[in-house]
Parts: structure tokens; C-alpha cells; sequence
């Protein structure tokens, strides 16, 4: 049931690596994240594939879970792969629309990586520039989000948020990750609905 993929989709942040993610796996993300929604349809996101030791390379320029203050992901547990989702800035008339876009793509790759018993996170922590130069891009290309993908190696568990409580995810003692999430009635204004 998709509400199950929804579920374990979680921003996991420590990965096994003993499982391999080839090119070909991630492309098939790709292909997903190819068919959903754009803006006037004009389709303005470019993905770079980033597998095994290049995606290593880049690991030490993104950013995990700072709220935390640990070192995540822990030492050889990083992502098997990132997809780098882009714009071409000299060919992007309206750079907005993508912004929507990349949002709806993103979640639509992750969730076909979750159906192929992987997982992942999105990232905006990350440092464009060192990035760029380690992959050797074109200036033109702007990063607008960075998702990496592997074999989750942790646990982390939804839980409900009590209206005055706050929305700060934390780890417990047995390092399984908590999220809160708002309850549906919290999210609802009622108002314009009728029964
Ligand atoms: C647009 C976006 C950017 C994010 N950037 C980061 C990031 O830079 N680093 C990180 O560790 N998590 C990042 N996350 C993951 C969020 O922290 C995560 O979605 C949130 O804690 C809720 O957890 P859940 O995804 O398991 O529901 C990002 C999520 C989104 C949607």
C-alpha cells in the first residue's frame, strides 16, 4: 500500500554499505522522478548520479541532522549514492517553477528506492561549490537539492505531536531516531467544507 512506502519513507542517516547501488539501480530512480508534475510542463531539472566512491568524495561536503550534534552519518555508514537535483541556470527561464518541481521528484525517487528496500534523505545542507569541483560541473549548474539514497542502517519511528509540543526530532538511548509528526485534526482549518 502506498501509506506503508509513505511510512518508511524516513530521512534515514546511516547506511550499510555492503549493499551495492550501480548506476543502473539509481537510474531507475531517476526514470520515477522523470514522469511526475512540472510547472507548464517545461521539465527543467537535470539529475547527476553520484555512486560508490565519488559519492564518498562528496559526503564530507553535505551536512546531516545539525540540530543532533553527532557525527552522522557514523563513520563508514554514509549513502551508497546521491542523485544532485540541478537546474541549468542559462537555460532555466523560470527558476521558481523547478523549485516546486524538485520537491514532487524528490519524494517520487525516494519512494521508489523505499518499494526497492533502500532508503534516503534529502539534503539543502550541503556545499555547492565543493561539490561542483570535486564532480568538475558546469558553472551554469545550480544545485537546488541534494538526495542521498542506500541501505537504511538505523531505526526511526514516527510519533504522534501533541498540539503544544515540539516538532524537534531527537534520537533515545537505544539510538533509534524519533519524529514527531502534527496530528491530522492540528492540520485541518475547517472551514469552506461541508459533509
Ligand atoms: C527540503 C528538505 C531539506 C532537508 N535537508 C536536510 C539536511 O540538509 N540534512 C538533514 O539531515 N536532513 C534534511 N532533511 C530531512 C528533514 O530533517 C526530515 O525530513 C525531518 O526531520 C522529518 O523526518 P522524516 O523525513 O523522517 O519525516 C531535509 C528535508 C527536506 C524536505
Amino acid at each position: 500500500m502506498l501509506k506503508d512506502l509513505v511510512i518508511k519513507n524516513r530521512s534515514y542517516r546511516s547506511f550499510d554499505r555492503s549493499e551495492r547501488l550501480t548506476l543502473e539501480r539509481v537510474l531507475s530512480y531517476i526514470d520515477m522522478a522523470r514522469l511526475t508534475p512540472s510547472a507548464i510542463n517545461l521539465q527543467p531539472i537535470k539529475y547527476v548520479p553520484v555512486t560508490e566512491e565519488l559519492a564518498d568524495n562528496i559526503l564530507p561536503y553535505t551536512g546531516w541532522a545539525r540540530a543532533l550534534k553527532m557525527p552522522l552519518p557514523p563513520k563508514g555508514k554514509g549513502p551508497g549514492a546521491f542523485v544532485l537535483m540541478c537546474i541549468d541556470t542559462k537555460a532555466t527561464s523560470n527558476a521558481k517553477f523547478a523549485t516546486y518541481d524538485v520537491g514532487i521528484a524528490a519524494q517520487t525517487m525516494l519512494l521508489a528506492a523505499v518499494e526497492d528496500g533502500l532508503g534516503g534523505c534529502m539534503l539543502l545542507s550541503y556545499d555547492s561549490e565543493k561539490i561542483k569541483k570535486e564532480l568538475s560541473l558546469a558553472d551554469e549548474l545550480e544545485i537546488l537539492l541534494c538526495v542521498a539514497i542506500g541501505k537504511p542502517d538505523e531505526t526511526v519511528v514516527l510519533e504522534e505531536l501533541e498540539k503544544d509540543g515540539g516538532t524537534s526530532y531527537y534520537r533515545d538511548e537505544n539510538n533509534v531516531h524519533h519524529v514527531p509528526k502534527r496530528k491530522l485534526e492540528d492540520i485541518i482549518i475547517n472551514a469552506g467544507a461541508s459533509n
